[in-house]
């Protein structure tokens, strides 16, 4: 019995919107953890779904977690008897794969059941792999399991990593598990995302000593042991974009506050660009409004600090409302276009054409029946109804809720006409916004 949102468009936001921790900063730093017998406490966690399957793989594997306060973990890794990620976690989500480090790093041993296939692509993770081979482990495929062991005597080696493509888990992997390593790492050609430097913002109050986080060269001085620390999540890059052009596309006026706008200066830069104001109030608040309307731009994804894949499909809603024509280049995942169909559902003009779209704006789009595709596709149709005439009836949210805190609640505030329904045998029932944080 799945859930939906049920939106009628057409409401322009207005007020203030707090922004939640990051997702992507909050699950690698959770993975840390496991590299301490020692408590790690995170603060403004974001109170999502990928959070809950992060909290029960550790509580799975033997860690305590308590929870003091909605958005603070404090995790204790001190009893860990199990090395192993299972496929039901894995496949629910990827990012599981970062136990993969700490595990084989602090235990000398782990087993993650590789992600296989997934929504946006194949996403494989032989860098993570062909890297912790570099670092000495030994590493098998066994049953769809990944099966990977330190050296004899348990401990990794630091060693050089040169990534042949950036990749974000694959960076914070790497850096997790060079922390225990036996003297220095550097990782080459890592990714730069505020995500990375996050966790290594962490791992260097556990004691360990990561430099160069934020570019592309990572250095990681190994150690025997780390320790406990004390560290506040950065806020959700992707949220506050998102919010951002919700506000451009309703024309509406929103105060975005708590967010970190040198986070999303490419993303503000494109905005700008096509005709969306959007002024920093002061180093954590962005007031945005959009007097005059959308103009149609090209944007190409990249890694950071490039314009956001994460980004890609609300940037796509945001054209098919602009005057003219735009061409959207995905350059990162091979597959990410799911949710084009649904918007052309709703009356979008887009061609699709191997990693290109082409959007013919604006057009005035209209509520219908749809399938949310993954987190940042469902994103984009929730943009999408709010914009469109009449009413929008989005399917399979669970999507939005592994990364969005309380999406329908926040538009809510805001001034949007959405709600969560659950359909029942006796028709749909308003439902609020389920207790996910388990006891
Ligand atoms: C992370 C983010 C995700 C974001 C993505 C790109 C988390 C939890 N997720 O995902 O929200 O969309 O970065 O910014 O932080 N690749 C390989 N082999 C590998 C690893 C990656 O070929 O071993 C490829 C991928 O298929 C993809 C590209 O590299 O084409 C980038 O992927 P990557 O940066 O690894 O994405 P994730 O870390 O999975």
């Amino acid at each position: 019995m799945g859930e939906k949102f049920r939106i009628s468009g057409g409401q322009a936001l207005k007020g203030r919107v707090e922004i939640s921790g990051a997702k992507n900063s909050a699950l690698p730093c959770m993975a840390a953890a496991l590299l301490t017998p020692e408590t790690i406490t995170l603060h403004n966690l974001p109170y999502v779904r990928d959070i809950i399957t992060q909290r029960r793989l550790l509580e799975d594997l033997g860690a305590t977690v308590l929870t003091p306060e909605l958005r603070t973990h404090k995790i204790n890794a001190s009893n860990v008897e199990l090395f192993e990620a299972p496929y039901e976690l894995v496949k629910t989500m990827r990012a599981s794969v970062l136990a993969l480090g700490p595990l084989l790093a602090r235990f000398g041993k782990a087993k993650v059941s590789l992600p296989g296939g997934c929504a946006i692509g194949t996403r494989p993770i032989d860098l993570h792999l062909a890297g912790f081979e570099r670092l000495g482990a030994e590493v098998r495929l066994e049953a769809g399991n990944v099966v990977a062991r330190a050296p004899r005597d348990g401990r990794l080696r630091g060693s050089e990593v040169h990534f042949s493509k950036v990749t974000v888990t694959g960076t914070e992997n790497l850096m997790l598990a060079a922390t225990l390593a036996k003297g220095r790492t550097t990782l080459y050609n890592a990714a730069w995302e505020p995500e990375v430097v996050d966790l290594a913002d962490l791992l260097n109050k556990m004691g360990a000593r990561v430099i160069g986080a934020g570019t592309s060269t990572i250095e990681i001085q190994g150690d025997e042991e780390l320790g406990g620390a004390q560290h506040t999540i950065i806020p959700d890059r992707v949220e506050t974009s998102t919010f951002i052009a919700a506000a451009a596309l309703t024309r509406g006026e929103l105060e975005i506050k708590d967010c970190m706008p040198g986070h999303v200066a490419a993303v503000i830069k494109k905005l700008r660009e096509i005709g969306v104001e959007i002024n920093e109030l002061n180093p954590t608040s962005l007031q945005v409004s959009c007097p005059d309307g959308l103009k149609a731009s090209d944007m190409i994804t990249e890694p950071y600090p490039g314009f956001p894949t994460d980004m890609q499909a609300q940037y796509m809603v945001l054209m098919t409302q602009a005057k003219g024509h735009s061409v959207i280049n995905e350059t990162i995942f091979e597959n990410r276009f799911m949710h084009a169909s649904e918007l052309q559902r709703m009356g979008a003009r887009i061609q699709i054409d191997g990693r290109t779209a082409r959007v013919n704006g604006p057009t005035s789009l209209t509520g219908a029946p749809v399938l949310a595709s993954d987190l940042r596709a469902s994103a984009s149709l929730v943009l999408a109804g709010l914009v469109a005439q009449g009413q929008t009836l989005i399917d399979r949210v669970y999507h939005i809720d592994r990364g969005y805190e309380r999406i329908e609640a926040k538009l809510q505030e805001l001034g949007a006409d959405i709600e969560r329904i659950r359909e029942s045998v006796t028709g749909p029932l308003p439902q609020s916004f389920p207790d996910i944080v388990t006891a």
